[in-house]
């Protein structure tokens, strides 16, 4: 059934990744940055029994990354899947409206969260994804051309540079549009070999979590739970093959232009 990683597993689509996952049989392994206090997590665990392993993750942390990737090599000895998971909208919850609010901090967090961290998850794992045997996704019929796992940054449309008609929330739409390149970067370095991982950017729809609860009486058109959306990203996922890396796919598995 294989084994998938989900970074930032606490709370919303991490969380609701980890069970859909453990719900068809594949080995999760959580990381969060409170495995003791993420109560959700903890029953989700008891629920699935030997199912889903947890590990202390704070993905701004290179040392938490580091020790999290030595602890899967010797436990589990390959991945499939790592979903990058965690974000956030800006340290406050609340994305600039305008120039006045933007601010050092705000930036060097959001990125450090959305983008710098996903990328030192590569760093670390990628051993352990090449190590991995292709489980998950659909394989191409080449067998040069099969995949040994999948790696997916959880992005956002506001990431999306030619589909920006409305500005604001700077920190966050800048570190999705790096997180983008970063996704991009990856693709091509980790499919070169004669091992390869798919590389894929994901936006998920308008989901309902704390991320966008102050949003909420704003919110025009389509809201998802966190069920429907990774329902949908499943779907995405049960298709990719290496001729998708690279790509930036939204929840309906159309592409996004970067
Ligand atoms: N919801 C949407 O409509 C929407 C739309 C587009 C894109 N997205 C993207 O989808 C992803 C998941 O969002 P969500 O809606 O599920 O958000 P959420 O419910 O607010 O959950 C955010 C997750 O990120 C984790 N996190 C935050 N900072 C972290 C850090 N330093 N280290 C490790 N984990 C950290 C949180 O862990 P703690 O519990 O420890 O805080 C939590 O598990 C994000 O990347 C978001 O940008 C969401």
């Amino acid at each position: 059934m294989g084994t998938a990683l989900i970074q930032g597993a606490s709370r919303g689509i991490g969380l609701q990744f980890c069970a859909t996952l453990a719900a068809r049989g594949v080995k999760v392994v959580a990381c969060c940055r409170n495995p003791s206090s993420a109560q959700l997590l903890k029953s989700l665990q008891e629920q699935h029994h030997g199912l889903i392993d947890t590990v202390q993750v704070d993905v701004t942390s290179e040392d938490d990354i580091r020790n999290a990737a030595q602890y899967v090599q010797n436990t589990h000895g390959k991945l499939d899947l790592l979903i990058n998971a965690s974000g956030i909208l800006s340290p406050t919850g609340r994305g600039e409206t305008s120039l006045r609010d933007v601010t050092f901090k705000v930036l060097e967090e959001t990125f450090a969260v959305n983008a710098f961290g996903p990328l030192m998850m590569a760093k670390h794992f990628n051993p352990i994804l090449y190590a991995g045997t292709g489980a998950l996704g659909a394989q191409s019929l080449d067998p040069k051309e099969q995949h040994s796992a999948i790696f997916v940054n959880m992005s956002a449309r506001v990431g999306s540079i030619e589909d920006n008609r409305f500005g604001g929330w700077y920190s966050y739409r800048m570190s999705k549009a790096a997180l983008n390149m970063a996704t991009k970067n990856l693709s091509l370095e980790l499919g070169r070999g004669k091992k390869k991982i798919v590389c894929i950017a994901f936006h998920p729809g308008t989901v309902d979590t704390d991320l966008t609860q102050p949003y909420r009486k704003n919110i025009k058109g389509k809201l998802f739970s966190t069920q429907q959306s990774v329902g949908y990203l499943m779907s995405v996922i049960d298709k990719v093959t290496i001729s998708d890396t690279g790509k930036y796919f939204a929840w309906d598995g159309t592409q996004i232009p970067f």
